[in-house]
């Protein structure tokens, strides 16, 4: 259980956090073909995934990173384009978030899975500024248990490469 300032946090479940959020594509937002912009899409990944976070931890949030993404199909002018997020799993101080996107045909209404992410984000205490503790996940269904099994392994990939980064930042300004 994490604890916060001598506290025990109290949990929340994964359903009290779930966000989704939706915009239709405009002219300004596509390239030359008509398509969505990929950093477009990015830019809307790290907001739907920064609402569940907060939403769970009631607190401020960094990005700490962002896994690759990979566009399967694209998202045309006029489609309207949507963003699931949800809490996959809380470590100490950050957590991971799924995000899918989808695309949504106006004229057939056919919908499309277009993007899947994971966004690890850091709460931050509003008056250190440092990392605090997330309270707990409470998960509850057999596709949650999954998500949350599943985090533990890219959660080591991803702090094999930080540390490995962080040792070729350091060789680097040594050389300097
Ligand atoms: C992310 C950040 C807060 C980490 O701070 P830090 O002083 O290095 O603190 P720590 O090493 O204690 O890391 C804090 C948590 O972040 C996690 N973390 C840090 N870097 C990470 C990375 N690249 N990938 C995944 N998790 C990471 C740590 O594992 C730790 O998690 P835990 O407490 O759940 O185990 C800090 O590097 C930062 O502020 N980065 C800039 C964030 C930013 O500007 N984002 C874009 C705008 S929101």
């Amino acid at each position: 259980m994490n604890k916060a300032a001598g506290m025990e946090l109290k949990g929340k479940p994964v359903s009290a956090s779930r966000s989704e959020m939706s915009e239709v594509v405009l002219p300004a937002q596509t390239n030359a073909l008509g398509k969505l912009l990929g950093g477009h899409v990015m830019h809307l990944v790290d907001i739907a995934a920064a609402m569940a976070a907060c939403r769970h931890s009631n607190s401020y949030v960094v990005t700490a990173s962002v896994d690759s993404i990979d566009f399967r199909n694209a998202v045309n002018l006029g489609e309207i384009v949507i963003l699931k997020s949800q809490v996959n799993r809380v470590f100490t101080t950050s957590m991971e978030i799924g995000v899918e996107v989808f695309s949504e045909n106006v004229l057939t209404g056919e919908r499309k899975h277009t993007t899947s992410a994971f966004v690890t984000f850091v709460s931050i205490d509003e008056k250190t500024r440092q990392p605090k503790p997330v309270r707990p996940l409470i998960v509850k269904t057999a596709e949650e248990k999954k998500r949350f099994a599943e985090a533990a392994a890219r959660r080591e990939a991803r702090l094999e490469l930080r540390a490995r980064n962080q040792k070729s930042d350091a060789e680097i300004k040594s050389k300097k």
